[in-house]
């Protein structure tokens, strides 16, 4: 039976002000955020708690850095708020449950995740999607890879739209960030539990984010402040979308290189992403990978055998330029290494795959992005 769920209540202010005047953050909130975001934002904001995370370590989120939180908060709380990118929201969920330490026996659901205090997700990049997913990813150091935990116990109670938190978003981080949420709809819309619901989101997300590269390419980065709108809400409709049918190959191949060579989520999932679907299009090209050829083709103003040349021209040249695997470190030999660690840590994912990759399928893709 396929189902499909939103379960987040939605909530979208013009302004940060507006944000504060109705949510009132107090004594009682225990807050996850970047110091640049508070000071700029929230300085006049008195919370119980404030968790600058960058203090914590550098990039995306880790099993020790949750740790060291953990033993940081000394003051009870009743409510958890996270304004912050994926990484924020990522480690924020994990607080509002009774327990979360050991950090690696909740993930390999030794304790059960069980919600215990209301969460309000802010994002501040239009990427993760994490507002709207039951799901948190952390690094595993021992294990040199990325591992999620998907539980409904994960789900914020509110998600909170605020487009002018994205004003001072580096032009990179929205470039890697967007295309994460490019990624989440496309992934989604190829998932065998996309529903014709989950189709919806995945299909007004990518219209979204397209079309926005489209003006970026033709007007210059200038023109991104008025799309700000946009990009965050086709982040939160991809983050359904997926949140529903789920992720799969592109995000579980990108995870080892995101963990050993500390790539940014989007990024590495950009450096997958074509090699992936075209892939899928030598095993099956007539099934929903078709259909979404067809939008883009649409979009993109291309003929649908260019799609993915067309797409790749476009991010490469005004949105986020292209590497080869080995330009950030990767070995040969850790092509079968990495085929390996996703065989065996990222089977959540891979069963959300448009047709089943076996291991040559993988070692292939890695070799030709190599
Ligand atoms: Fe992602």
């Amino acid at each position: 039976m396929k189902q499909f769920s939103v379960v987040p209540k939605v909530t979208m202010f013009e302004t940060c002000d507006e944000f504060k005047r109705d949510y009132q953050i107090g004594e009682h909130d225990l807050v996850f955020t970047i110091e640049v975001t508070w000071q700029s934002y929230f300085a006049d904001v008195s919370a119980g708690t404030v968790i600058y995370i960058e203090q914590y370590g550098q990039g995306e989120p880790a099993d020790e850095m949750i740790e060291a939180i953990c033993a940081d908060i000394k003051k009870p709380y009743t409510r958890v708020i996270a304004i912050g990118g994926g990484t924020v929201l990522d480690c924020a969920k994990l607080f509002a449950l009774k327990q979360t330490l050991p950090a690696t026996d909740l993930f390999d659901k030794k304790i059960p995740a069980v919600k215990d205090k209301p969460l309000l997700l802010v994002p501040t990049t239009c990427g993760t999607g994490s507002e709207m997913t039951n799901i948190s990813i952390l690094e595993f150091k021992e294990r040199h890879t990325k591992f999620g935990l998907a539980d409904d116990a994960l789900y914020a109670d509110e998600a909170v739209l605020i487009p002018e938190l994205l004003e001072k978003l580096p032009y990179k981080v929205f470039a890697a960030s967007s295309i994460d949420a490019l990624v989440h709809a496309a992934e989604s819309y190829l998932s065998p539990k996309a529903t014709p619901l989950s189709k919806m989101f995945s299909i007004q997300a990518m219209t979204m984010i397209l079309k926005g590269y489209k003006t970026i390419f033709s007007d210059g980065k200038e023109s991104l402040k008025s799309m700000l709108p946009d990009f965050c809400l086709a982040s939160t409709l991809a983050g359904i979308a997926f949140s529903n049918a789920g992720c799969a190959a592109v995000h579980a191949m990108s995870y080892p290189l995101g963990a050993n060579f500390h790539v940014p989520h989007g990024e590495s999932n950009y450096a997958m992403f074509t090699g992936v679907f075209k892939k899928y299009m030598e095993i099956n090209p007539t099934g929903a990978i078709s259909e979404l050829n067809t939008l883009m083709a649409m979009i993109l103003e291309c003929k649908t055998s260019e799609v993915y040349e067309k797409l790749e021209n476009l991010l490469n040249s005004s949105i986020l330029p292209k590497k080869a695997l080995h330009e950030y470190g990767m070995t040969e030999e850790q092509i079968v290494e990495f085929t390996n660690s996703v065989i065996q840590n990222q089977q959540r994912l891979l069963g959300n795959n448009y047709v089943f990759l076996d291991r040559n399928s993988m070692i292939e893709i890695y070799t030709r992005l190599f």
